[in-house]
């Protein structure tokens, strides 16, 4: 009985250490990438003469066929097999006998992986830079559209000055703009070539690595076997860049969920951006924006857990290291999914330039601009300041805008002001004054505009 038990209790207990360890739901994401990889490798077996040309051949079509089969859905990638990798050698011993066995020749899973992870990684930096651009194009429209669109500027979001709905995307396109700058970074530094790492110690096999690099697109080879299987930096980068695309992405939302207020009806969202509510017939409410900005926590995620799974791994492949690729993969999912929703969102968003306007005409937003005309007809500015506030006050007081005053009344107040004060403090003036480069200006927003037509051109 005992025996029988515990025969049970082996049985079981290997099916979930075999569970536990296979990587199979979520390493068959990047089955192109293996693929990819793996005829690189026989490519290059087959030119050092490691493998005859027949067999090099012979191989790339089993290969091929098992890619033909999964993509009509005759071969299914079942959990059969403990990782992608088994599965596909697995097939390929199956369909081409004894020559499909010569395919792992000179390699390891443990270089193998770190290959597939670095072509996953390396196609979906330029997914999301595509991503990137597409937004970035959608921000430059609406900045051209509406170079004189006046709006309040916020600090400690109270009205300060008045800027520009141009100036106030421009802001964003800086941001998304460096985003992509990194993305380009990553690539730059990542675009080295694992394969031929071996376990750890490279190979006694006359491999040719730098071939295999190069039919593989990429500026070289890894120069150090032992990092070459266990580097996840760049993992690590794009995590972190992505947080920054998100970080990004969510305070532009929390900005669009304020606009779409009912206090502050800046904006209107689209109807196939927004949704309403079960109970309360009125609503329509900013899912897409909040969802953007509830995934930002996500991304964040993922990115704590790599660096916390990195940090006490010694050299040089653990399997620790499987658990690079779920949080990545949902993360760099979630945030491409993001970014396409978000520019959608803000393509379809209807802009309320009366409402903005008239918002930027209250909350004395042209204090300073009343302050500085003081200045510039002789009262030292630390008076000047005193003045006005005194003059807020009294608007407020009064329920009135800084505009709404009387001469007389800007004249008990100070003997200066005379009756060019209404242009200067004008919302127009206001804006337009602000000519400096990085200032909303009309004139100089649209040099930056067309300074970012440019830049969207290149290709870069
Ligand atoms: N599934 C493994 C991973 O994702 C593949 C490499 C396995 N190597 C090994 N020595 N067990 O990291």
């Amino acid at each position: 009985m005992a025996q029988l038990w515990g025969g049970r209790f082996t049985k079981e207990t290997d099916q979930l250490v075999y569970n536990f360890n296979a990587s199979i739901g979520f390493d068959q994401k990047f089955f192109a990438q293996d693929i990819r990889g793996s005829k690189a490798h026989v490519t290059m077996l087959a030119k050092q003469g490691i493998l005859t040309m027949e067999e090099k051949l012979e191989i790339i079509g089993g290969l091929d066929s098992i890619v033909r089969d999964v993509e009509n859905g005759t071969l299914k990638i079942t959990e059969k097999y403990e990782d992608i990798h088994s599965f596909v050698e697995a097939n390929l011993i199956e369909r081409i006998g004894d020559v499909g066995k010569k395919l792992h020749t000179g390699r390891s899973r443990n270089d193998q992986v770190a290959l597939d992870m670095r072509l996953y990684v390396r196609d979906e930096i330029h997914e999301i830079d595509e991503e990137l651009k597409k937004l970035l194009i959608v921000i430059n429209r609406i900045m051209e559209e509406n170079l004189e669109t006046y709006m309040p500027g916020f600090t400690h979001l109270q009205k300060a000055q008045p800027v520009t709905l141009a100036h106030h995307f421009g802001a964003y396109f800086e941001m998304f703009k460096r985003d992509r700058s990194r993305m380009h970074d990553i690539f730059e530094r990542m675009n080295y070539c694992p394969l031929g790492s071996g376990a750890l110690a490279g190979t006694t096999y006359p491999l040719d690595r730098e071939y295999a690099a190069n039919i593989m697109g990429f500026y070289g080879a890894t120069a150090n076997s032992m990092d070459g299987v266990s580097d996840r930096d760049y993992v690590i980068e794009l995590l972190a860049a992505l947080s920054t695309v998100m970080m990004h992405l969510s305070r532009f939302c929390e900005e669009i969920i304020i606009w779409n207020s009912n206090e502050y009806r800046f904006v209107e969202i689209d109807d196939a951006y927004s949704t309403g509510s079960s109970i309360m017939p009125q609503k329509k409410n900013p899912d897409i924006a909040e969802l953007v900005r509830g995934k930002t926590g996500r991304v964040y995620g993922a990115l704590m857990s790599i660096l916390t799974t990195m940090k006490g791994i010694p050299l040089a492949y653990n399997k620790d290291m499987q658990e690079d690729k779920e949080l990545t993969f949902d993360a760099i999912d979630t945030a491409k999914g993001c970014i396409a929703l978000f520019t959608g969102m803000i393509d379809t968003m209807q802009f309320r330039k009366d409402r903005m306007e008239d918002s930027a005409k209250q909350g004395f937003t042209n204090a300073t601009d009343a302050a500085d005309y003081l200045v510039k007809n002789g009262v030292p500015f630390r008076d000047a300041h005193g003045i006005i506030g005194q003059i807020v006050l009294y608007c407020i007081d009064k329920n009135i805008a800084l505009d709404d005053m009387s001469l007389e009344e800007f004249q008990q107040f100070s003997p200066v002001f005379k009756e060019d004060i209404y242009d200067a403090i004008s919302l127009k003036t206001c804006v337009e004054k602000r000519m400096t480069l990085g200032a909303p200006g009309p004139a100089v927003m649209k040099m930056v505009v067309e300074d970012n037509k440019k830049y969207l051109s290149e290709g870069e």
